[in-house]
């Protein structure tokens, strides 16, 4: 079928419809929650904001699958995922399947859209904006409730996406290892990029800052301030 605005209100209802279809009602209602979001994210972040809802819609679309069919999906669609994820790390797979599926069967979709869902699960260096705000709403959404999420909610409009992104994946990562779990690489990759990117941003500002003249050189950083706020509970 020929979609004349992929990411107009048309669309993004087709795509719910078909969307409710695959999930269980509790997933569906948090890929509305996470449309939502993101759409607010990306209109803060002067972002697309019917891109970011219809990436967000879509990013779980793959999640009603068995981990065997997600596995299956990988080999249908060629996919080139380490072997690790497929054997131990799963749970990654179904960004990269959902965009796969997507792309084939709906090809009005863009790559900018696709890869927003593909990097939902594991993140990556990076990342777009549209990347980071799928990510992040997710991570968000009203239906998350977990002890630093309120803190997080807290940091929007107040600091960079890139910032807020990093407090969303500082959690996963530090939930990773609260919880024993294995790491990808990756993770440690995207981690390391992001600490690198924070630092260097840093530089940057005090370099501006040292240039101008102001006192602004031994400040920290806005993300910085948003982490001592964080409460504890
Ligand atoms: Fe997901
Ligand atoms: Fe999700």
């Amino acid at each position: 079928m020929a979609v004349e605005n992929a990411y107009g209100d048309e669309n993004f209802k087709r795509m719910k419809k078909l969307l409710k279809e695959r999930l269980s009602s509790k997933r569906y209602d948090h890929s509305k929650r996470v449309a939502k979001t993101a759409e607010e994210l990306a209109l803060i972040y002067g972002e697309d904001e019917n891109k970011a809802r219809m990436a967000g819609l879509l990013h779980d679309w793959d999640k009603g699958l068995t981990l065997e069919e997600q596995r299956h999906r990988v080999e249908q669609f060629e996919l080139d995922i380490d072997p690790v994820i497929i054997t131990d790390m799963p749970y990654l797979l179904h960004g990269p399947t959902a965009a796969a599926a997507l792309g084939a069967e709906f090809p009005e979709l863009g790559r900018d859209v696709l890869q927003a869902i593909s990097r939902h699960t594991s993140g990556a260096p990076n990342m777009t904006p549209l990347d980071m705000i799928v990510y992040t709403a997710d991570l968000i959404e009203p239906g998350r409730d977990y002890k630093r999420v309120k803190a997080i909610r807290k940091s929007v409009g107040k600091v960079s996406l890139q910032e807020l992104y990093f407090l969303a994946f500082k959690n996963i990562y530090e939930f990773l290892i609260g919880q024993n779990r294995m790491m990808h690489p990756q993770t440690a990759d995207v981690w390391n990029h992001l600490i690198y990117e924070m630092q260097t941003n840093t530089v940057n500002r005090a370099a501006a800052a040292f240039e101008a003249g102001s006192q602004l050189e031994a400040q920290p950083t806005d993300w910085i301030a948003a982490e001592r706020e964080m409460p504890e509970d």
